[in-house]
Parts: structure tokens; C-alpha cells; sequence
């Protein structure tokens, strides 16, 4: 196409650990990529969208043997699955790269000679603390009690081993610098600071191989030429991981070269893998003297009934049954239209019937159904009206229409996919609103045909920009409205219907079922699966016998916070009694007497978040008052107190 300027656009997902079945968080991360990558082929982009696998590393090492298997044909196995549920999902995915591409390898191995030759890559001895479920390094600092990993709450693993580092402390001001000059690299920006602060708060050189496990790639050969030793090295995972956004361009591998790609657009990720990419990945790219990605946009977490989705618990959502019992469609609707970007947000069936019932059929399918109604009705499915004339009745609602196109396309490029839905539905209300306003069915009594026809048109043409602007989010919905009116989405009738502005008013319709019917209990006992996947947890499930059980306003009188201890100091007159003083977020910290002298030194004390019953009555022991409680737990082995599994603001209440 001479003379039109064909942006490119690069967006990704995170690789998925092959140690699970894909569930309702990769799958919306996933969607939200899929989305943004149609947006821009709606545009008229050339697009390349990326997602795959990560597939080295300690955790998938363990479960590869917990399953009695080799881990290359363990993550063969799994990463199919990854593969085949995006397929069966439609996701629009580009390149589906796996970690053990041997392209892959290629380019890993690439950049680690490269950061070595340029000397951000040193051999020192690494001793500390690492978490394989997260596959990351703590600092003692960061650990929740003695072992706690700041992130997951699992027991991290003592390691000292031979390793390489790289030099993450040398970046730390270019990082800052690069923060500062580009605003919006973090989405939403609500998260900025709490990267900066992390960076401000001063980089470790970063551990990037492991010598006492195998399950990864190999350091570049000219090293292990160099030294031996260097061949019982595999690369640190998240090196390997990160370098997935360029080995599937084809970097430094005999893929086609595809880097005119680079820098991606958009890496989509979870809230929990924000610092790898704003700050690892962004030095490394600097020591590659490669571009820096343009956006990071991180999401918040799914739960299911408020808690973590875990598979001990059982309460893991599987996106496939919820697809099969409601629909792609919906589900995608559901989890881009429910929850802010960057938010973390519950699932829940109830909810999700609310959307599509509410949302889906009363404002979208009920416009559609009335459009196809009408014109059966009045005009035998074919509405023709003169442009000049239907322009000039429409002009107020035509401007409104614009104005509401007009900020949908920020609102994309700022991932905020939830409200641009929101703003889009603005153009069903408002369809809606005019038919009943109009009451076409009063004007053909009154003879007016050509005003109904005119509305029609009106709502014909609304129907099929909302199509348009919807594919990306709902594709086979979009494209069954547009079916209406013989069309099809495409960048082609984007530009024409969008960004020309044209209208339809000559149009032959095409009925189609009512789109999204609505779901009552009775058809939900129908189609079975619903009310089943229910049933059957019901089915499992005995009541317990709990002693002495309390109800929920008894334990709504308890006043328990979070709070820090100022100090703590031993009472000489007693043998299990520490004095501290905790900040609990109120005018003065509060002295609280806690009997775990024979398990803490006051000293490891200072510092740490603990959590006090704060209404308990002020008490006198040993002569000195008491203003609350520190909860702890006590087993065979000792005591310990309870913390929470992250930072939180002194005074924060648990409920
Ligand atoms: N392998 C790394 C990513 C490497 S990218 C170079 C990884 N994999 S993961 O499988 O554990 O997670 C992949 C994505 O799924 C992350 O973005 C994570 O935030 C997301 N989710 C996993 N569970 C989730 C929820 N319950 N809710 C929403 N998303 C969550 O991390």
C-alpha cells in the first residue's frame, strides 16, 4: 500500500511454566494479549504476537521426577497442552516459543557470551536464599521469618554454590534515569514507584547460573573451551526465560530474522513477574545495547472465593470448563469487562451469569434482537434511506457515537481493556435509549415509516462500529453482528466504517439466533455442565465436626492488626517474657509483654511485622503493662510468630 506508513507491533505473553495445567491466570493473560494483538491487526498493523513456554529450571526438574519421567518428555507433554488450549481458545498468536527450541538455546547462549565479553558477567560464589517455586534469590532482609519466601510463603532453600553473576548493580542508574524519562514503561502507573523503590533501594549483582541441578542450558562453548569447570553451569531460568522476547525474533539464531519487531510493544505479565521484567530485563538489554521494551503492563491475580487458586486447596479454576459451560465469548467478555487492569479480582459463576445476562443479553443481544425484529417486522429485512437526509436527523446522535469511538483507543493503549469496554457499551445504552425514546412502534402507527427506517439505520450503523471495535475482545460475536450486514471484520471495513466515518444506508439483514440467551437455573440444569462442575464439589464435601466453633461476628470482635516491633528487650525478673514496643500505625507504639524469650533474641526482632490482637484488655505483668497480644504458632519443634506474607502498613486490620 504505497504512501501508508504500517506500524509494526510486538506484543507477549509471559513463557508459562510447564509444571502445571494451564488455569484461569495464564488464560487471561493470554486473552489480554490476544486482544491487543486483534486491536492492531484491526488497525491495520503488522503484527507479531508471541507466547510459549518455559520449560528449564529446578521446579520443573522436581516435577518432571515427581512424575517418574525425563523432563524433556514431561515438558513435551505439558507444553502441549499449553499449546492445544490456546488453539482451541482461537488465541492469535504468532510464534509459540518453547525454551528448549534449540533456536532458543542458540540465542541464550548468544547473549551470555556477549554479556560476558563486555564484562557485566563475573565468576564469585553465591550463598543465600532461593525460592524454586518462584525460581528467585532473597536476601536474608526479604525472607518472612527465617526461611519465608516473600513472595509465595514457601520455605526457601540455604545455597551456596560457585555461580556467575551479573552485574545488576552497575544499572542502577541508567535504570532510574530510564524511569524518569519514560513515564509510562510501567502499567498501570500505579505500580511505577514501587519498581523505583525497589531499584532506589540499591541492586545486588545477580546470581545468573546453577551448578547442582542439570535441567537447563548449557554456557556458551567458548567458555566451557576456556574452563572445564564452567560446563557443570546451566543458566539461571529467568535469564534463559527473559531471553524468549528475542530468540522467537530470530537474534543471533537460524530463525528468519524477525528484529525489525524489536522492541516489543507490550510484554503483558502478571504483578508477580513485574521487577523480572522492569528491571532485569531492561539491564540486560542495556548491557545487549539492544532498545528497552516500550510498555510493561502488569495485571492483578485471580482468586477464587478471595483466596489464592492452589491446587492443594482444589479450588483452581479450569478456563476450558468454563468455556464449555458459557461460552468463549463470554469468558473473555468476563474476565476483560470484570476486573480494573492491574487489580486483583475474585471469580465467580454468579458474577459471571450477572455479565451475561445483564451486559451480554440485555444491552448488546436485546439491541440486536430489536434491530433484527423491526426490520423483519416493518420493512421485510432490507431498510434503504437517503444519506443527506438520515445525516441530518442523526447529526447530535452521530457526534455522540464519535465521541465515544474517539476514547476508546487510549484506553487500549493504556490496558485499561475494561474500560474501554465500559466506554463501548455506552453505544448499546444509547441505542437503546433512542429506540425507546422514538417508540418506533407508536411512529408506524402513525404512518412515519421513513423515521423508523431512519432509526433503524441509525441503530444498524452504531451495531456494526460496536462490532468492529469489539472483535478484538469477542471475536465471533463481532463477527456474527457484522454477518448481519454482510460484512466481515477487517482492517478494510475498520478504515472504511472507523476511520472514513461511511455509513451503511442501504442494507439487506441477515437474521442470526438471539446472541446471548439468558442463562436461568433451569437452562443451566439443561446444558448440565454448570450446575454440575457445582454439584460435584457438593457431592465431595462432609461437614465437619468443629469444636467450640464461633460465628463470624464473634470473630468480627477481635481487633487484630498488623505491626511492627520497635524494639524489644529482655525483663530481667522473668524467664520466657520480652518487652516490646510495637508500632501498630497509632499516635505512640503500644509495650506489649510477649512470653517467646526462649524462642527469639530481642535483637532478630527488631524490624519485623508481626500480628497483635489489639483490643485485648491492657493487663499488668511483672510489674509492667501490656497493651495486646503477638499471635504466634507453637508446634513440636518451637515456636513461631505469625507475619504477613508481605509488607504491610502498620495498623493494616486481618479479618
Ligand atoms: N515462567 C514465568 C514467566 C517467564 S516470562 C519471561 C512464570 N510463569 S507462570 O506460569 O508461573 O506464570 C505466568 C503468568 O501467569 C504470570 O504472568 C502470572 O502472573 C500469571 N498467573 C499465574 N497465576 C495467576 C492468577 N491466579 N491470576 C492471574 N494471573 C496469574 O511466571
Amino acid at each position: 500500500m504505497e504512501g501508508v506508513l504500517i506500524s509494526k507491533f510486538f506484543v507477549t505473553s509471559p513463557i508459562y511454566y510447564v509444571n502445571d495445567i494451564p488455569h484461569i491466570g495464564h488464560a487471561y493473560t493470554t486473552i489480554i494479549v490476544d486482544t491487543l494483538a486483534r486491536f492492531h491487526r484491526l488497525k491495520g498493523d503488522c503484527v507479531f504476537c508471541l507466547t510459549g513456554t518455559d520449560e528449564h529450571g529446578q521446579k520443573i526438574e522436581q516435577s518432571a521426577h515427581k512424575k517418574g519421567q525425563e523432563p524433556k518428555v514431561y515438558v513435551d507433554m505439558i507444553a502441549k497442552r499449553f499449546k492445544d488450549l490456546w488453539d482451541t481458545f482461537g488465541i492469535s498468536y504468532d510464534s509459540f516459543i518453547r525454551t528448549t527450541d534449540s533456536t532458543h538455546l542458540q540465542s541464550a547462549q548468544y547473549v551470555f557470551a556477549q554479556m560476558f565479553e563486555k564484562g557485566d558477567i563475573y565468576k564469585g560464589e553465591y550463598e543465600g536464599n532461593y525460592c524454586i517455586s518462584c525460581e528467585s534469590f532473597f536476601a536474608k532482609s526479604q525472607l518472612v521469618g527465617e526461611r519465608g519466601c516473600p513472595d509465595c510463603g514457601k520455605e526457601t532453600t540455604l545455597l551456596k554454590e560457585e555461580s556467575y553473576f551479573f552485574k545488576l548493580s552497575a544499572y542502577e542508574k541508567k535504570l532510574l534515569e530510564f524511569y524518569d524519562a519514560h513515564p509510562d514503561f510501567i502499567l498501570p502507573k500505579s505500580r511505577r514507584n514501587e519498581v523505583i523503590n525497589f531499584v532506589k533501594a540499591g541492586l545486588e549483582d545477580l546470581s545468573i547460573t546453577r551448578t547442582t541441578f542439570e535441567w537447563g542450558i548449557k554456557l556458551p562453548q567458548i567458555l566451557i573451551d576456556k574452563d572445564k569447570n564452567n560446563a557443570k553451569h546451566v543458566m539461571y531460568v529467568w535469564l534463559d526465560a527473559l531471553i524468549n522476547y528475542v530468540s522467537a525474533l530470530g537474534f543471533h539464531n537460524d530463525l528468519p530474522n524477525k528484529m525489525e519487531f524489536w522492541p516489543a510493544n507490550y510484554h503483558i505479565v502478571g504483578k508477580d513477574i513485574l521487577r523480572f521484567h522492569a528491571i532485569y530485563w531492561p539491564a540486560f538489554l542495556m548491557s545487549l545495547e539492544l532498545p528497552l521494551p516500550r510498555h510493561i503492563a502488569a495485571h492483578g491475580w485471580w482468586t477464587k472465593d478471595g483466596a489464592k487458586m492452589s491446587k492443594s486447596i482444589g479450588n483452581v479454576v479450569n478456563p476450558k470448563e468454563v468455556v464449555d459451560a458459557y461460552g468463549l465469548d463470554s469468558f473473555r467478555y468476563f474476565v476483560l469487562r470484570e476486573v480494573p487492569f492491574g487489580q486483583d479480582g475474585d471469580y465467580s459463576q454468579n458474577a459471571l451469569i450477572e455479565r451475561i445476562n445483564s451486559d451480554l443479553g440485555n444491552d448488546l443481544g436485546n439491541l440486536l434482537n430489536r434491530l433484527l425484529g423491526m426490520s423483519a417486522k416493518y420493512f421485510n429485512n432490507t431498510l434503504s434511506v437517503d444519506e443527506v437526509c438520515f445525516k441530518e436527523s442523526y447529526t447530535e446522535e452521530i457526534a455522540e457515537v464519535n465521541a465515544i469511538l474517539g476514547t476508546l483507543e487510549s484506553y487500549m493503549d493504556e490496558v485499561q481493556i475494561n474500560r474501554y469496554l465500559e466506554e463501548l457499551w455506552k453505544l448499546f445504552s444509547l441505542g437503546n435509549g433512542i429506540i425507546a425514546k422514538k417508540e418506533p412502534w407508536s411512529l408506524m402507527k402513525a404512518n412515519q415509516s421513513g423515521a423508523v427506517a431512519e432509526l433503524l439505520v441509525f441503530i444498524a450503523n452504531v451495531l456494526l462500529r460496536a462490532a468492529l471495535y469489539l472483535s478484538p475482545c469477542m471475536p465471533s460475536t463481532a463477527n456474527a453482528i457484522a454477518s448481519v450486514f454482510g460484512l466481515e471484520v477487517n482492517a478494510q471495513n475498520f478504515a472504511t466504517f472507523i476511520v472514513q466515518n461511511q455509513f451503511l444506508t442501504t442494507i439487506t439483514l441477515n437474521p442470526i439466533p438471539a446472541l446471548f440467551p439468558r442463562i436461568d437455573e433451569k437452562r443451566m440444569e439443561e446444558a448440565g455442565v454448570a450446575v454440575k462442575a457445582e454439584s460435584q464439589h457438593k457431592e465431595q464435601w462432609q461437614p465437619l465436626e468443629i469444636p467450640n466453633a464461633i460465628s463470624k461476628e464473634d470473630f468480627s470482635k477481635m481487633d487484630i492488626r498488623i505491626g511492627t516491633i520497635l524494639s524489644a528487650e529482655i525483663l530481667p525478673k522473668s524467664e520466657k517474657l520480652l518487652k516490646l514496643q510495637v508500632d501498630l500505625g497509632e499516635v505512640r507504639a503500644r509495650q506489649i509483654l510477649a512470653g517467646i524469650k526462649t524462642y527469639y533474641n530481642p535483637q532478630e526482632l527488631v524490624g519485623m511485622q508481626v500480628c497483635v490482637l489489639a483490643n485485648l484488655k491492657p493487663a499488668k505483668l511483672m510489674g509492667e503493662v501490656s497493651e495486646g497480644m503477638i499471635l504466634a504458632a507453637k508446634d513440636g519443634t518451637g515456636l513461631a510468630l505469625i507475619a504477613p506474607q508481605k509488607q504491610k502498613i502498620n495498623g493494616s486490620q486481618i479479618s
